[in-house]
């Protein structure tokens, strides 16, 4: 039989997965599924395109790195401009269903963490949400032991001549390389794209908990905006940060 548009990308089984656990069904609950269905399948992709740019990082591939961090950043912005569609529910809608979410939270997203723990932004404490055995805390653990994507970068640095050492040599190698190398300057504002994206998802996130729940604590147990306060505004690539006012 003839390979077709549904088959190719197994529709029928993805279309079966939006399941309101409302009874009966709350009108918005189907938005919230599907909208966090669909961050899932851009942090796949996200964690797919930064395994590759942490292999471009290693084997010296400028070019290579250029263009899938355009994508990344790129992938970024859309996720951000997701939130719109999610302050499209009232706090009365959503408290409408929220307790059938039982403890049910993003804060138990494993490839949010995974992507944290890809880019070096590290906090081994975060395991405690997963669960134990599953191939996703594996996965974690196995995030945790290998080199990060902020690794890779100061290997590919190594690469152009700037010493791995204290944060100070870093900076001034990559102060170096800003000033006479355009090739990389692109890809350093790639970089702080994407970062400033993470952190730009970070604020929205906050506003977007402030506006459906207020003060209240997360479904996932932690004191829910004054949690996500703490890593606002945390750099994944910090380098590129501190030597700013020296360009
Ligand atoms: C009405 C909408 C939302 C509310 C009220 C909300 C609420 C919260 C709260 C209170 C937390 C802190 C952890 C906890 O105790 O639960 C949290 C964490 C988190 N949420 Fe949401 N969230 C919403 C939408 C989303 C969406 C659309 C995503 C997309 C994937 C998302 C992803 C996350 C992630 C990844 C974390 C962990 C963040 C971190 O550890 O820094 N949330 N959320």
């Amino acid at each position: 039989m003839e390979l077709t548009y549904s088959d190719y990308l197994h529709l029928d089984e993805l279309l079966a997965l939006q399941r309101p656990r409302s009874d009966p069904p709350e009108h918005d609950e189907t938005l919230f599924i599907i909208v966090h269905q669909a961050y899932e399948l851009w942090f796949k992709l996200l964690l797919h395109e930064l395994d590759k740019i942490k292999d471009d990082f290693f084997a010296g591939r400028l070019y290579p790195a250029i263009s899938t961090f355009k994508r990344a950043r790129t992938i970024m912005k859309v996720v951000v401009e997701q939130v719109d569609i999610v302050e499209t529910l009232t706090p009365m809608s959503f408290a409408s269903f929220r307790d059938r979410l039982d403890r049910a939270s993003g804060f138990q997203s494993s490839q949010f963490r995974e992507l944290e723990f890809v880019l070096g932004y590290q906090r081994p404490d975060m395991l405690r949400y997963q669960r134990p055995g599953t191939p996703a805390y594996e996965r974690l653990e196995r995030r945790l032991a290998e080199p990060s994507v902020l690794d890779a970068f100061h290997a590919f640095l190594k690469l152009h001549g700037v010493p791995t050492g204290p944060d100070e040599t870093i900076e001034d190698g990559v102060l170096r390389l800003y000033k006479t190398q355009p090739n990389l300057e692109i890809l350093f504002e790639l970089m702080t794209d994407f970062d400033e994206g993470l952190q730009e998802w970070r604020y929205r996130h906050i506003k977007l908990v402030e506006r459906s729940i207020g003060s209240k604590r997360g479904t996932g147990g932690s004191l829910g905006v004054e949690f996500l306060k703490k890593s606002l505004f945390h750099p994944v690539f910090p380098d590129l940060w501190a030597i700013r006012h020296r360009l």
